[in-house]
């Protein structure tokens, strides 16, 4: 690889050989001029290198590491035990796989709650040890300082309100937020606060669709809408919901763009059924002492993919 100057002054990666082109990493900059533009900005879970790589290469604009991941990958039935280390696990992970997205890190129940020093600290661990581009937290004006330390840091911040599931028990369960007297308000207050401390974007969780609009008209940064309605600049959704991969969960926000869960449950039927009659493997499926084929000459090692060549 070389990173050259291009003549817009910033760099770029090609392969040295043949220049072929890296795509470009998405910048918190570009987010904001989409949203000037009035571009959607596509945004997507992710919590490996396989899907971050699927979910890159088919154009997710960001990728967010959410402690979601306690739920859909972890089984718990909220994403209060995720831990720093798991996110940081998992963030590296993405990272790996994924050559064009933005990649956020979601900051775990417990990692930022107590101090704004104990939030910034955590946030650079994140960034080192987790290698994301950007950092998220939930909570709005009541984390403004916070936000502007870690931008003052140098740490992109993306801020998450309405539905925050962090706070689960304070608010009594999942629920739409800011139906309430006042709530039209304190939301707007808060994407105000969140807006102004610097963060980059913000994440509009189950709230009406008519405020959502108010507050993306309100502040300069993109709004991300998650069960927030189409006037918000860009749709966040759980990957594992969009793709369907739990048949049983089917809240009004998501649509399935797929059905996975039945996919891969009748690919795993049929390799369960082949294995028991003995017609998998094949003999094209084996290895001989003696093989007639003549070997390739830079034939690829076992475990070679494309992803590892790159
Ligand atoms: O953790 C998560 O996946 C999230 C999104 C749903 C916004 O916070």
């Amino acid at each position: 690889m070389v990173r050259r100057a291009t003549e817009t002054g910033s760099y770029d990666n090609r392969k040295a050989d043949g220049m072929q082109t890296t795509p470009r990493r998405v910048t918190i900059q570009q987010l904001r001029q989409m949203k000037e533009r009035g571009e959607k900005i596509a945004v997507l879970t992710a919590y490996d290198a396989t899907f971050g790589r699927l979910l890159d290469e088919a154009g997710a604009d960001v990728l967010l590491v959410g402690d979601s991941l306690g739920m859909v990958v972890q089984g718990h039935d909220t994403t209060l035990p995720v831990t720093l280390e798991e996110m940081a696990y998992h963030c590296r992970a993405v990272v790996r796989g994924v050559r064009r997205a933005h990649v956020v890190g979601d900051m775990p129940f417990g990692s930022y709650q107590v101090s704004v020093e104990q939030g910034v600290a955590n946030a650079v661990r994140l960034i080192k040890e987790g290698a994301c581009h950007s950092v998220k937290l939930e909570g709005g004006a009541v984390h403004a300082e916070l936000v502007a330390r870690l931008v003052g840091a140098g740490i992109p911040v993306m801020g998450h309100i309405g539905l925050t599931p962090q706070s689960y028990h304070q608010l009594g369960g999942f629920k739409v937020q800011g139906r309430d007297a006042g709530g039209r308000e304190r939301l707007l207050a808060d994407a105000r606060a969140l807006a102004d401390a610097g963060a980059y974007a913000v994440v509009l969780e189950a709230i009406p669709a008519d405020i959502a609009r108010e507050i993306s008209a309100a502040i300069a940064v993109p709004t991300i809408g998650i069960g927030a309605g189409v006037g918000c600049d860009g749709q966040v959704l759980v990957s594992y919901d969009m793709l369907g991969m739990d048949e049983t969960f089917k809240p009004r926000f998501v649509r399935r763009f797929a059905t996975l869960g039945t996919t891969i449950k009748a690919a795993v039927g049929q390799y369960v059924a082949e294995v028991r009659a003995g017609s998998f493997p094949s003999d094209a499926e084996s290895f001989a002492v003696s093989e007639t084929r003549a070997p390739q000459a830079a034939e690829p090692g076992l475990y070679s993919t494309s992803a590892a060549k790159k």
